[in-house]
């Protein structure tokens, strides 16, 4: 898959990968357009997380072993590591999680509950239930919206406080804004990031600009 490493300012050794796919490119400008409906937009949602979710376990190690083929006996390579969770950012990181979950089946998966202040565009925690061994996995982190980078640092960081490593922490989002990046890098660079856009700004409500309006609302219909 093509992907393309954005350099975060300040960070000469950090980058953002860009999933710049041109599957993913045209499936993010039906994502986009406002007149996509719910049910449309659930199933982009998806496959973007399916494309996204490939590169994120780029990384992924192997081990070999001796398998049986209907022809011969062979050497041929299987998943070793840790174990992974899937952490969705509710309400609108739950649209990625079947995603995810296509390519990894055995993955478990935590919830964390956070929500935009509207006032302040602060995150409020409201909910966290994670699997008893978090600190042991590898955690993919999943939101479509990186806006001001406040839900995704307080996400980081409460991971962090229940034990999992940064380095053990990747961050899956659809679209990010210039902002977000850079507050999550602040947060702890050693978090790595993936999305399929980085667009221009925030607006005064802090909404991403050109974005994709409000997530949550075009994955539930609540609006
Ligand atoms: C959205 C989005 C992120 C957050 C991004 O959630 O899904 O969690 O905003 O903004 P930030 O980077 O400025 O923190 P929202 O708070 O609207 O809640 P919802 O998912 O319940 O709609
Ligand atoms: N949350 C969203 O859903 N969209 C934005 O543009 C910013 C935050």
């Amino acid at each position: 898959m093509a992907d393309n490493n954005v350099a975060i300012p300040g960070y000469s050794t950090r980058f953002v990968t860009v999933i710049d796919h041109p599957m993913v490119q045209h499936k993010l400008t039906i994502l986009r357009n406002k007149e996509t409906g719910p049910k449309q937009f659930r199933e982009l949602i998806k496959e973007l997380a399916i494309f996204e979710g490939y590169e994120a376990t780029r990384h992924f190690q192997l081990e070999p072993i001796q398998v049986e083929t209907p022809i011969c006996e062979t050497v041929a390579y299987t998943l070793r590591g840790r174990k992974v969770a899937i952490v969705p950012i509710l309400r609108a990181g739950l649209g990625m999680v079947e995603g995810i979950l296509e390519l990894i089946p055995a993955a478990r998966v935590g919830h964390l509950g956070l929500y935009r202040d509207p006032e302040t565009h602060l995150p409020v925690e409201y909910y966290c239930k994670l699997p008893e061994d978090i600190g042991a996995r590898e955690v993919l982190i999943v939101d479509p919206m990186l806006a001001t980078g406040g839900s995704a640092s307080a996400a980081i960081e409460a991971l962090k406080q229940r034990g999992v490593a940064s380095d053990q922490i990747r961050l899956l989002v659809i679209i990010a804004a210039p902002e977000g990046i850079q507050t999550v890098v602040n947060t702890d660079p050693n978090v790595n990031i993936y999305t399929c856009a980085i667009d221009e700004r925030l607006d005064e409500r802090a909404y991403i600009v050109p974005g994709l309006g409000d997530a949550g609302d075009r994955i539930f219909g609540t609006k």
